[in-house]
């Protein structure tokens, strides 16, 4: 357990715990308000995140940004994103079950610290983990589920809607899903915003 976010952020920056320790360029520890109230996870850094050490900066990540700006959330303001595992698969593999097994104490304590009210899960891999392992994205996304007292919702990982764009309403359907939840429980979120916008779909 971790006294502050600060230094969990300075432990997980220098871990090797793993072989992915070997093979990174950055850890990828996450972005955004640590104060959020709403938080996403992925599934572990690709190419891109491992250049840059952040999370959903491809063109996915662009893509994610513009859904998260269709209900008035942005990743520097009242949100954090994080991932699974911090270090990137070699090839964009599948993390192994042990690099999870290492991995997982920070993304623990990460939510332990934030104490989000709303956890959104992106991607299969992120919302069998968080929600249920048998967790079906084509079935189950926009469903809320409550667990230790966070509100969770699985939905379409980015790079899986670049691939096949049929998903995207379904996928903006689940953003509005998301700020009705917002709206019920941590209105608090969108302080700041005078009007909210009506939502467009990327
Ligand atoms: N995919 C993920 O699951 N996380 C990232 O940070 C980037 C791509």
């Amino acid at each position: 357990m971790y006294s502050s976010f600060e230094e969990l952020h300075d432990v997980c920056m220098n871990c090797k715990n793993c072989p992915l320790a070997s093979t990174r360029n950055h850890v990828v520890f996450g972005v955004g308000n640590p104060n959020a109230e709403v938080m996403f996870i992925g599934e572990g850094p690709g190419e891109n995140e491992d250049l840059q050490g952040e999370p959903f900066v491809g063109r996915g990540g662009k893509l994610l940004d513009r859904y998260l700006a269709s209900v008035d959330l942005d990743r520097s303001k009242n949100i954090y994103i994080g991932n699974m595992v911090k270090c990137r698969p070699p090839k964009n593999r599948d993390p192994l079950p042990e690099e999870v097994a290492q991995c997982e104490g920070y993304l623990r304590e990460q939510i332990r610290l934030i104490e989000p009210k709303i956890i959104v899960c992106l991607g299969r891999i992120a919302s069998c983990y968080m929600i249920d392992k048998n967790f079906k994205v084509t079935k189950q996304h926009g469903q809320w589920f409550q667990k230790d007292g966070i509100w969770m919702m699985g939905t379409f990982h980015p790079a899986a809607l670049l691939r096949n764009p049929a998903s995207k309403p379904d996928a903006f359907s689940d953003m509005l899903a998301l700020r009705d939840k917002i709206l019920e429980v941590c209105p608090g979120v969108y302080d700041g915003i005078e009007v909210l916008g009506t939502p467009v779909q990327p």
